[in-house]
């Protein structure tokens, strides 16, 4: 091992090998990014069974936390586009929104959506430059990243000074009946409906693959402690939706003077 690899930390995965999916951890992305790809046209279908209600959540959300006119926002995982379409509705014509995401299916379905810059790109290395945005987001895609070490460390660095944060990610309730509950709707009654109306087995796969992530997902102390250790202040974690929503919030420091 090399004197430099050897310096590197320990990455951290968002959750453990999960072997009914695949085999080995090397093969996670590649099995994360052919799921989206092969669902990508059903994902906003997933999204309407809710009734779209996820789509003014993430835009008040971010608003609340400090997303406004006239910034330039980062959205990683862009997706479909579902939190994109809203921070570009607060940023407004003087502001500016940079979408990236790795898979090409999910990008076509985003572009109906959104006319702005689009970008391939992975939240542990992000194409753009040191110092660039007042605004990061991340929708309910942060246990698919490689490394949640790797990953903080990026958004740390593509934030200007001052530069604000905002993750969106499943939740699963702590008590024994609440997390039964959670499996329950997450786990069963939710993957039956993704079937039921888009009559795609591999959306029904995907529905099945988000709740084993988000119940096998680190616990969120452990998340939080991985913002603060890749530098943000007051890195926390609040309870939005028990059993359904939490989100992870955190600021890099204002420069001195
Ligand atoms: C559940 S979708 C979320 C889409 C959107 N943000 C939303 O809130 O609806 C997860 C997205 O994460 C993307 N993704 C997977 N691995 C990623 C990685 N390492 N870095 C960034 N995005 C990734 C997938 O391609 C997919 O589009």
């Amino acid at each position: 091992m090399s004197e430099a690899e050897d310096r590197k930390p320990e990455p951290l995965p968002p959750h453990r090998t999960l072997t009914s999916y695949y085999d080995a951890d090397p093969e996670r992305s590649e099995y994360v990014f052919d799921l989206f790809n092969k669902t990508a046209h059903h994902y906003d279908t997933i999204e309407r069974l809710f009734g779209n209600g996820g789509l003014l959540y993430r835009r008040w959300s971010m608003r609340l936390n400090g997303l406004k006119p006239g910034m330039r926002a980062l959205d990683v995982a862009t997706g479909t586009g579902n939190v994109i379409v809203g921070s570009a509705k607060i940023v407004g014509p003087t502001g500016q929104v940079f979408g990236c995401d790795p898979n090409p299916g999910m990008l076509r379905e985003a572009r109906r959506k959104f006319s702005g810059p689009l970008t391939r790109g992975v939240a542990q290395e992000l194409p753009f430059k040191t110092d660039t945005f007042d605004f990061l987001s991340m929708g309910i895609a942060l246990r698919h990243v490689s490394d949640l070490k790797a990953t903080f460390g990026e958004y740390y660095r593509v934030l200007k000074p001052g530069g604000r944060l905002w993750i969106l990610e499943g939740h699963v309730a702590t008590s024994k009946v609440g997390h039964a509950l959670t499996r329950f709707v997450w786990g069963k009654l939710i993957p039956g409906l993704t079937k039921l109306s888009t009559g795609s087995e591999e959306a029904k796969l995907l529905m099945d693959y988000y709740w084993d992530t988000v119940e096998q997902c680190v616990p969120p102390e452990q998340i939080v402690g991985a913002l603060d250790a890749a530098g943000f202040q007051d890195a926390r974690v609040r309870v939005t939706v028990p059993g359904a929503f939490c989100e992870y919030k955190g600021q890099k420091p204002p420069r001195a003077g």
